[in-house]
């Protein structure tokens, strides 16, 4: 157990209610004075259960790009003294890891991808089409451009490309337009203009969801870089990891799930050779070995947590 009790509970309003909880927190493997990296702080639900089985030598590592999950880290473990933070996307996970010292030393890494339940809630973030907030969807809110800053300049065809290939939106062309053809009326700076603008261009409203939740998605991907840096991550973890070091990732659309896929089977096939050439296992470079099967919620937590529905966990241990 960590030697500092933790300063404060979090209040209700604050928590966030984690999905695949305890099967992501075993994929982890913990060995008490193991060295972990918690890539999606978030409001510290991992962080607390890996920092609770951890002996006195064991370390967590943790990484969250919203100033305001990070602020609520300070509070959590101020003076926790296995506790370290930063304040940066997973994606610059190798150069942290060398400024921590610890690259080639971590015996696990989880990322718990997405927004939090208080970033979702929080109409001001600009995330969700049921609060009407200010249009911004960072989860850093101190870089980068905002949606609403974006769509002011975006081109019509990049609309539409972000719309197809984030939200996998089929009438994303159209939504585009519309758009486009909005903004020069009036400029699009909240949640709920956006999402009108949306309902009324889209021509086929699914079931049971909003028309507004694949461009919302879509346009959350695109200005947080989420795909590009779940690729780089995963590029650099294999440095970042001590052998028989696990990566645990839990995704929440199929876009995320299927880099994570494909990245799992390539570190686990090694390299491509002819197939007429005679090689050894040892000449595959096989990298990392899956981990038992994907892991999804089962309807006891779906019922409980409606937002679980596609979650999806994969675990890979390196070699
Ligand atoms: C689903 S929540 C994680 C919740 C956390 N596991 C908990 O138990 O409270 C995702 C968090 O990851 C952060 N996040 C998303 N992408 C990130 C990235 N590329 N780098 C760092 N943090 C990221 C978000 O800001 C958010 O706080």
């Amino acid at each position: 157990m960590p030697e500092e009790p933790y300063k404060a509970e979090p209040q209700k309003a604050e928590l966030h209610q984690a999905v695949l909880f305890n099967e992501s927190i075993d994929a982890l493997n913990i060995k008490q004075d193991g060295i972990y990296i918690d890539g999606t702080f978030g409001r510290g639900g991992h962080s607390r259960a890996i920092l609770q089985r951890l002996g006195d030598q064991g370390r967590l590592y943790a990484f969250d790009k919203d100033p305001e999950a990070i602020a609520f880290a300070e509070t959590l473990f101020h003076n926790q003294n296995q506790f370290y933070l930063a304040h940066k996307s997973f994606a610059e996970l190798l150069v942290q890891a060398r400024e921590w010292d610890i690259d080639g030393k971590v015996d696990g890494i989880l990322l718990d991808l997405g927004v939090s339940s208080p970033q979702l809630d929080d109409a001001h973030r600009g995330f969700s089409f049921l609060r009407d907030g200010p249009l911004d969807m960072r989860m850093d809110v101190s870089r980068g451009l905002s949606a609403a800053q974006w769509l002011v300049k975006a081109e019509q065809a990049d609309i539409a490309t972000v719309l197809k290939e984030y939200g996998e939106e089929r009438y994303a062309k159209r939504i585009a337009n519309a758009i486009v053809k909005a903004r020069t009326e009036k400029t699009i700076d909240t949640t709920k203009q956006l999402a009108d603008i949306v309902a009324a261009a889209h021509p086929a409203w699914e079931k049971h969801k909003h028309p507004a939740t694949r461009a919302f998605q879509a346009i959350r991907i695109y200005i947080n870089r989420e795909l590009d840096d779940l690729k780089d991550f995963l590029a650099q973890s294999l440095e970042v990891l001590a052998p028989e070091g696990r990566i645990a990732v839990i995704s929440f659309h199929s876009l995320e799930d299927r880099i994570v896929k494909q990245f799992i089977q390539r570190q686990c096939k090694g390299d491509d050779f002819p197939l007429d050439l005679p090689v050894t296992q040892d000449q595959l470079s096989q990298r990392m070995k899956k981990i038992g099967k994907m892991i999804i919620p089962t309807e006891a937590e779906i019922a409980q947590n409606p937002r679980s529905r596609s979650a999806k966990l994969r675990i890979a241990e390196k070699l």
